[in-house]
This record gives C-alpha cells, sequence and structure tokens, in this order.
C-alpha cells in the first residue's frame, strides 16, 4: 500500500453558527482535507453544501477541499467544483451514465479524480477506470445523512477493493471511507486498507469530545494499527 493516511473533516457536521471557530480548530490540528458533502435532493433523498461554501470555507482556511458531488449527472458540476478550489472532485458511480467521461472531465480541469461507490455497487465497476482516478470512495453508508450505522459488510469490501488495487498494480489509488468513521470502526477500517478517513458526526464532530481531542485520538488509533 502506498497511501499515507489523511484524516477529512466532513464540513457538513461543522457548527454552522460559528463555522470559522471550527475551521481554524481544524486548521490548527492538520487536518489533511475538508471533505465537502454537496447533495441534491435527487441523487440522495436530502440536501447539503454547495459551492458558495467551499468558496467561503477557502477564505477562512487554507486547507485543501475534497468535493463529494452526491449529485445525478456530475458533470453539470465539475467545472463550478474545480471553479470553487476542489483538490479532488469524486462523482458516485449511480449517477451518471458516462463514468469515464465524466472522470476525464475532472483530469482535464487538472483536479484529482474519485469515484464513489454506494454500499450495494459491485466492486468490479471500478475494474476498467482504475487508471482514470486517484481515489476510490467505498459509502460505508448509504449516503444522504449523517450519524448513520455502519453497515458491516462495507469492511470486507474495503479489505476486497485494497487486495484488488494491489494485485492490479493499482496500490496508488488512495481508498477513501465515508459513514460512520467513528473512534470505534477506524482500526477495522485502518487495518482493511482505507487510506482517507472522512470523520463527521461520528468522530472529529462527536458532542463528546473537542475537534482537536477527536484528532488526535485518530491518530494515536491509526498509529497503533499501521505501526503492526
Ligand atoms: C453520508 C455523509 C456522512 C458524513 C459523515 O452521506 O457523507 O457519511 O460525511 O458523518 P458521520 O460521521 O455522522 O457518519
Ligand atoms: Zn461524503
Amino acid at each position: 500500500m502506498d497511501g499515507v493516511l489523511k484524516i477529512e473533516a466532513s464540513l457538513a457536521c461543522a457548527n454552522f453558527k460559528n463555522l470559522e471557530a471550527d475551521l481554524k480548530q481544524l486548521s490548527a490540528a492538520e487536518v489533511d482535507f475538508l471533505h465537502v458533502d454537496i447533495m441534491d435532493g435527487r441523487f440522495v433523498p436530502n440536501f447539503a453544501l454547495d459551492f458558495s461554501v467551499m468558496q467561503s470555507a477557502k477564505e477562512i482556511t487554507d486547507i485543501p477541499l475534497d468535493c463529494h458531488l452526491m449529485v445525478e449527472d456530475p458533470e453539470r458540476y465539475i467545472e463550478r467544483a474545480a471553479a470553487a478550489g476542489a483538490a479532488y472532485i469524486t462523482i458516485h458511480f449511480e449517477a451518471t451514465r458516462q463514468v469515464h467521461r465524466a472522470l476525464q472531465q475532472i483530469r482535464n480541469a487538472g483536479i484529482k479524480p474519485g469515484i464513489a461507490l454506494n454500499p450495494a455497487t459491485p466492486l468490479a465497476n471500478v475494474t476498467y477506470i482504475l487508471d482514470d482516478v486517484d481515489m476510490v470512495t467505498v459509502m460505508t453508508v448509504d449516503p444522504g445523512f449523517a450519524g448513520q450505522k455502519l453497515i458491516p459488510a462495507m469492511l470486507n469490501k474495503i479489505n476486497d477493493l485494497r487486495t484488488m488495487l494491489e494485485a492490479s498494480g493499482y496500490s496508488r489509488v488512495d481508498i477513501q471511507v465515508d459513514g460512520n468513521v467513528s473512534l470505534e470502526h477506524i482500526p477495522a477500517m485502518v487495518k482493511a486498507g482505507a487510506t482517507n478517513l472522512v470523520g463527521g458526526t461520528s468522530s472529529i464532530f462527536h458532542e463528546g469530545y473537542s475537534i482537536e481531542a477527536a484528532i488526535s485520538k485518530i491518530r494515536t488509533l491509526v498509529s497503533q494499527v499501521r505501526s503492526v
């Protein structure tokens, strides 16, 4: 496995009454990415962030933005996500008929492309597009809402994806996990081969501890798993 472990904070779970304070804490804790969930009310039964939030975040912090498009026909929004300063743009396999073309569009915009798979979507669907992505996102819950429970079979899916990437010479491709990435589940996720941890209400924005404490706990858990 090539991938350095990256900690990503799910911006939709931040405190919007005082977003600037949360962003400053995330920056001080040296989180690797802000994970920006954009939802259209069609691909998922909910609405979430938009490009103006990305621009505001950019004005407050220089943490790179990882834009997760949970929208139908994501091709329509690639240009705007790029203009809003995305470092990564991830689209869903299930959201477009021309997955390859959409990924090329992201690459051509100078952005790193990611492909996300809903829990029921087989891994085989990424077999022929591995040249076109820098990251595969394993949705560990059905997308749309924070605060859901991990679907246990997704741990096998992460493991199977890691095996597939190593066996086919694509160990450079990162594996992101999104959904209920809690302190309880992080060790198993990292052991299975995840490189990018998206923390929402389950960890980084947990009621029980501060952002700084959460990130420090995550780093400790990761170092325990990765040092063995
Ligand atoms: C699902 C969302 C959530 C969120 C993480 O669509 O993408 O997974 O980022 O939030 P928690 O940690 O509450 O699952
Ligand atoms: Zn997400």
